[in-house]
């Protein structure tokens, strides 16, 4: 394949897991009710992300703005967060899935971030799929962490001020060592980006749907790729220099 003929399967996806909370209300159950329901459709974005040869899925588990929530419901989540590890690593290392936590781990208690860190190593040399759940992850921290580390480098005179420019401080963004991120995806129906990947955004083609979290199943994400290869990404370029590669 060469670069002019770009692949229909987006080599990285993104996805804004939404729609939880209205999910359970429509159910009369409570709010955890919908995100333990999740879980389901975690597992089949990775099923089908495995299937069609995506390379990378980054999921938005939990956001740094999620801390405003109850404080019963952020504890249901932390919680839902230490038995999906307990239960899923297994899996997900059997199907040579490598697991990353992204975000500000930090602000987690010891216990979670040592089952966090756990996990990562145990994956950490699966090549099949690479797997980041964005944790505490707000894209505009993930920009002032990369312009810190540009910061220390100039303080320790490795690097000058001049040299800073997007490929630089792109390398010490999240996922920078991942393909580029092809697709975002919102379930729940907000036209919103909510602080996900803000940098690495900047050409991603966009899907927005109607369907909650819960229900998006291996047809859903089919759906998504299906209207992902039919877009002409064009890079600042004209249609025609598209056509002619
Ligand atoms: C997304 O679903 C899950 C998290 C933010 C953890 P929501 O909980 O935001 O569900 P809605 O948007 O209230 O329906
Ligand atoms: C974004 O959803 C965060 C996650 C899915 C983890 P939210 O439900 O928190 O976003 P807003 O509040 O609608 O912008
Ligand atoms: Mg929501």
């Amino acid at each position: 394949m060469t670069d002019s003929k770009p692949s229909t399967v987006p080599r990285h996806i993104a996805i804004v897991m939404d729609g939880n909370g209205r999910w359970a209300k429509a159910r009369h159950r409570p709010r955890t009710f919908g995100h333990n329901a999740g879980r389901k459709a975690v597992r089949e974005v990775i099923e089908g992300c495995i299937r069609q040869g995506v390379q990378a899925l980054t999921l938005f588990a939990f956001s740094s703005e999620n801390w405003k929530r109850p404080e019963d419901e952020v504890g249901a989540l932390m919680e839902l967060f230490v038995r999906a590890l307990d239960k899923e690593v297994d899996e997900l290392h059997e199907q040579q899935v490598r697991v990353r936590f992204v975000g500000d781990l930090s602000a987690f208690e010891a216990g979670l971030r040592q089952r966090m860190n756990a996990a990562m190593s145990r994956t950490a040399a699966n090549t099949r799929l690479q797997l980041n759940i964005a944790v505490n992850y707000g894209g505009r921290w993930d920009i002032v962490q990369a312009a810190r580390k540009a910061g220390e480098a100039v303080a320790r005179g490795e690097i000058r001020p001049d040299d800073i420019d997007e490929a630089l401080l792109g390398h010490w963004m999240c996922l920078a060592d991942l393909p580029p991120l092809d697709l975002f995806i919102r379930t729940g129906g907000e036209f919103r980006v909510s602080n996900f990947l803000l940098w690495q955004l900047a050409y991603a083609e966009l899907y927005f749907t109607e369907t909650l979290w819960p229900d998006f199943d291996q047809v859903s994400l089919q759906n998504a790729i299906d209207d992902y290869a039919r877009r002409e990404r064009r890079f600042g370029r004209t249609g025609d220099q598209v056509a002619q590669g």
